[in-house]
């Protein structure tokens, strides 16, 4: 278990932390005083977080990086911004994300590759920037949001859950290729939760939308504590666990059904309580 010590010096840089887990991210950062560098297209509402977080952990600087991550050239400006300002980052969180829901075949195509900008290429960019000086330095550590799709093919989010799949693999291979110096690479996969996710992705009348969903408080402390102990894999909470370890028994055809069912818009008739069926 390679562990980091003390923090007070330490910096860690979020990508999409102006809401959901990325939000949570950076309040559990704050607490044990890691000085933060947050990303995502809401400046203001980072401004806001940012700079309340410092007055509340005396942190020594916050960095907001107001970046739109689905421009292939976002990930190399914020590594010059950094370089310039002498600030190094220790730990890297790939977290900011987004989907598209639909048919593939009705769904805008302009979209899906902005998604895979976002999800993907920014996540191999910023990587492969950032890695190399944490290689340098042999000290560091990256967190990269996955999914439980990640594990299985998710009809009316094809592309969203293949992102995903590559996210999990991308991260997986890199832990073998740094295991003998002193960083880690880990890959939360969260299931569906109580973020702005689904309403972005036009999914929030799915199945999976309208069931149980995670607090994104319980999913980011999942990740947190994983990528402190240098853990290759965490998928967060009992039944994603259980869904995630399925996919090592069922056939992806099985696996593929099911989430479909989960993606599909839940009817009317499925809300109804038990004595309305009477
Ligand atoms: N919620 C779920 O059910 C769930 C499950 C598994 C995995 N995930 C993954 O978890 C991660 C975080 O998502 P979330 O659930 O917290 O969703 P969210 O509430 O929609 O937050 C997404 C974050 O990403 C940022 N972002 C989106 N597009 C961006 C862009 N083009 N450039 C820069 N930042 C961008 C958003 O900030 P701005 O809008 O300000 O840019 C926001 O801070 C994503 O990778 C998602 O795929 C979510």
């Amino acid at each position: 278990m390679k562990q980091m010590e003390g923090n007070n010096q330490k910096t860690v840089l979020i990508t999409g932390a102006s809401n959901g887990f990325g939000l949570e991210f950076a309040k559990l950062f704050a607490k044990d005083k890691y000085n933060l560098v947050l990303v995502a297209r809401s400046g203001d509402r980072l401004k806001k977080l940012g700079y309340s977080l410092q007055d509340e952990h005396q942190l020594e600087h916050v960095c907001i990086i107001q970046s739109d991550l689905a421009r292939p050239e976002s990930p190399q400006e914020i590594y010059d911004q950094l370089k310039q300002k002498g600030i190094t980052v220790d730990i890297l969180v790939n977290n900011a994300g987004a989907g598209i829901h639909g048919f593939f075949h009705e769904t805008e195509l302009d979209r899906e590759l902005e998604i895979i900008q976002l999800n993907v290429a920014s996540v191999v960019q910023l990587t492969k920037l950032f890695l190399k000086d944490m290689v340098a330095r042999n000290e560091g550590k990256i967190l990269n949001v996955a999914s439980v799709v990640s594990f299985m093919p998710s009809p009316l989010m094809a592309v969203y859950a293949a992102t995903k799949a590559f996210i999990l693999s991308f991260t997986e291979a890199l832990q073998n290729e740094v295991k003998d110096k002193n960083i880690t690479l880990t890959a939360l996969c969260p299931g569906a939760s109580d973020t702005l996710f689904f309403k972005r992705a036009e999914a929030e009348n799915t199945r999976a939308a309208q069931g149980q969903l995670s607090s994104p408080e319980d999913v980011a402390k999942d990740g947190y504590e994983a990528l402190m102990k240098g853990e290759s894999r965490i998928v967060s909470g009992v039944l994603n666990k259980v869904q995630a370890g399925a996919s090592n028994i069922l056939p992806d055809s099985a696996l593929a059904s099911t989430m479909r069912y989960q993606m599909e818009e839940k009817p009317a008739s499925e809300n109804r309580s038990p004595e309305s069926k009477l």
